[in-house]
């Protein structure tokens, strides 16, 4: 899907909802968001505790579906996909990048990033070995490449983290408050390599609740009450 302008869609959402249900009572998480990223876009989401961040946060990254609207994701429609398709998707087109890392403790840090590769399935080891050494080379630590997570500083760790969201080259990095568990030094370590890889014209989005982690970004988007602040 492109714009007028040429430039590539990777996400474009019109009227998304979200209805949790808990028994009989309702929560209407998201009341409608209609959301543009283009490609190599470098954005932050901001807004107050409950405003729905996560909750958008999961429907972009094909964690969870829309109750209703409509999504396409890298010109591919998703938001009425579910289960192993939606998963798919996911695995193809997302990289995530967690607050606590997510890594595996007992084995090096080829493996915990090459895993994706595994999901998509069809790459033999030694071949996802090699790919994952390779990012994890662009990250700089091709020196620590026998380490598990736990031989790592958490900036490191972190680093890992998204070598592991970068694996499959994903259409997007998507980020829930990355540095919300490192130091200032440490988060502005990480902070630095998003820089670097939005100059390799890697597409970002970033849910924070940290001003200065969104002062990075090119753009930031608002939510208030499950609504994008217009
Ligand atoms: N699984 C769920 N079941 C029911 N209600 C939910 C669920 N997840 C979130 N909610 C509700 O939906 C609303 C939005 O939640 P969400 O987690 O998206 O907010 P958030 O902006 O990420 O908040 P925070 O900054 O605290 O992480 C809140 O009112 C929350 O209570
Ligand atoms: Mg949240």
């Amino acid at each position: 899907m492109s714009k007028g302008n040429g430039a590539h869609l990777v996400i474009c959402t019109e009227g998304i909802r979200k209805v949790y249900r808990l028994g009989k009572v309702e929560v209407e998480a998201l009341r409608g968001v209609d959301l543009v990223i283009e490609d190599g876009e470098y954005v932050a989401i901001m807004g107050p505790s409950g405003s729905g961040k996560s909750t958008l946060m999961h429907i972009i990254g094909c964690l969870d579906s829309p109750s209703a609207g409509e999504y396409w994701l890298d010109g591919e429609r998703v938001s009425d996909l579910r289960g192993r398709r939606l998963a798919r998707i996911r695995n193809r087109k997302v990289g995530f990048v967690f607050q606590n890392f997510n890594l595996l403790p007992r084995v090096d840090i080829v493996e915990n990033t090459a895993l994706p590769l595994r999901y998509t399935g069809g790459i033999r080891r030694k071949e996802r070995r090699l790919r994952a050494s390779a990012v994890l080379e662009q990250l700089g630590l091709g020196d620590r490449l026998q380490h598990k997570p736990d031989e790592l500083s958490g900036g490191e760790r972190q680093r890992v983290a998204i070598a592991r969201a970068l694996v499959n080259d994903p259409a997007m990095l998507l980020a829930d408050e990355p540095t919300g568990n490192l130091d200032s030094d440490t988060s502005r370590e990480i902070l630095r390599v998003f820089r670097e890889l939005r100059g390799r014209g890697h597409t970002i989005v970033i849910v924070t609740h940290d001003p200065n982690v969104a002062a990075e970004a090119e753009r930031v988007v608002r939510l208030t009450d499950g609504a994008i602040e217009q």
